[in-house]
């Protein structure tokens, strides 16, 4: 755990970009190990993303934010014949940048290249389109000068990632006075640190309350297949000090008849224009136990995951991901072989079940079109 100097809060090191190297926090190995992988290259971030060893739609975003850097970061150096130094860190910014031999044909065809391949890793999560979006604008901004496009791309990947943070902080704030003293609250897959610039979004809001002093239980889904509530948010919350129980997804409709949930949050990977919401396989059940049992359903996502151009849920893409994430476990067969397996990775909450929308533009209620559009005029 990192203590951030400027925001005085808590920060994971999910990901960074340091002389000239994309280093994200192996995801995979968590919990029993906490390794730092070095990545160079847009291939190699790409395969992190594809792997899951980098997590979550704000995560990814950054990721493939930097992905292009370290594309960009291969051909400058090519150019430069320094071999040895590195171009661009987020702390020092780009550093002076001799591109002889270079021209800005190169570097847009390098570019377009690892977008392609980055673009390709995983399909749901909005914010890898919008991070890769954002650095192509940033390049087409930045005109024919190759030391111009340079820095261009290098500010605009370390402003994502410095945004985002902001973001979630913004997010935390704004959502804090929905968690009240002794509550218990649900939580589903992992939309913390972890899957973000490193504060969370649905467990933000809760950071952010647990700093203010609330104390409260949280309840974390296991999240199967892949864990990521098991592995990823009870380390996150424990690290932190906050109480938290773990338990097996099919556990969740009992505690909800039993009374003992008071609310559940989430984060998302895609909102639709009408407020319909993809996040973690399972959540669209939580949100229905939520409206069974009358508790309230809150979503915790940046605008970076709204996607306006699409009208509703049933036009966002749903990954489905190997069947040996279903047929195995960490190296054991859990399955026959041969079985047939379905494993899609997201799934739609349609937005008449979502109570609210926390994003850093304030508390969304009852998300539709109408909020939606208000919101995207800047309204909060
Ligand atoms: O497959 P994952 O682990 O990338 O899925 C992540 C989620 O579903 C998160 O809830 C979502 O990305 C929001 S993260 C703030």
């Amino acid at each position: 755990l990192e203590h951030n100097r400027s925001t005085e809060r808590m920060i994971f090191p999910t990901v960074d970009y340091r002389r000239g190297i994309v280093r994200i926090l192996d995801q995979t190995r968590l919990p029993l190990e906490e390794h730092v992988l070095e990545l160079r290259g847009p291939e190699e971030v790409a395969a992190a993303i594809r792997e899951l060893k980098v997590r979550g739609a704000p995560a990814i975003g950054i990721a493939a934010a930097y992905g292009m850097l370290a594309a960009l970061e291969k051909i400058m150096k090519r150019g430069s014949g320094d071999r040895a130094g590195y171009l661009f860190d987020r702390v020092e910014g780009a550093r002076e940048i001799p591109a002889h031999g270079i021209t800005a044909e190169n570097i847009r065809d390098e570019l377009a290249g690892a977008r392609a391949l980055l673009a390709s890793t995983r399909p749901t999560a909005v914010n890898l389109f919008w991070a890769l979006d954002r650095i192509e604008a940033a390049l087409g901004a930045a005109g024919d000068d190759p030391v111009q496009m340079g820095r261009r791309v290098a500010k605009e990947a370390f402003a994502i990632h410095e945004e985002e943070l902001e973001v979630e902080l913004a997010i935390g704030r704004h959502g804090s006075p929905l968690i009240r003293n002794g509550m218990n609250i649900l939580t589903h897959c992992n939309a913390g640190g972890l899957a973000t610039a490193g504060y969370g979004t649905a467990l933000g809001v809760l950071y952010w309350a647990f700093e203010e002093g609330k104390r409260f239980t949280v309840y974390a889904d296991e999240t199967r297949p892949l864990l990521q509530g098991a592995r990823i948010t009870t380390w996150e919350l424990r690290r932190r000090g906050i109480e938290t129980i773990l338990l097996c997804d099919n556990a969740a409709a009992s505690l909800f008849a039993a009374g003992r949930i008071d609310a559940a949050i989430v984060g998302a990977d895609r909102i639709a224009a009408n407020g319909d919401t993809a996040n973690k396989i399972g959540t669209l059940g939580v949100a229905i136990l939520c409206e069974r049992f009358g508790k309230p359903f809150y979503v915790a996502a940046p605008w970076s995951t709204f996607d306006t151009k699409i009208p509703s849920g049933s036009e966002i893409p749903i990954e489905e991901r190997g069947s040996r994430e279903v047929t195995a476990f960490w190296g054991r067969e859990t399955a026959p072989p041969g079985t047939t397996v379905y494993n899609p990775a997201f799934d739609v909450t349609p937005a008449s079940l979502v109570t609210a929308i926390v994003t850093e533009r304030g508390i969304m209620e009852r998300p539709g079109e109408g909020t939606i559009r208000r919101f995207a005029a800047g309204a909060g």
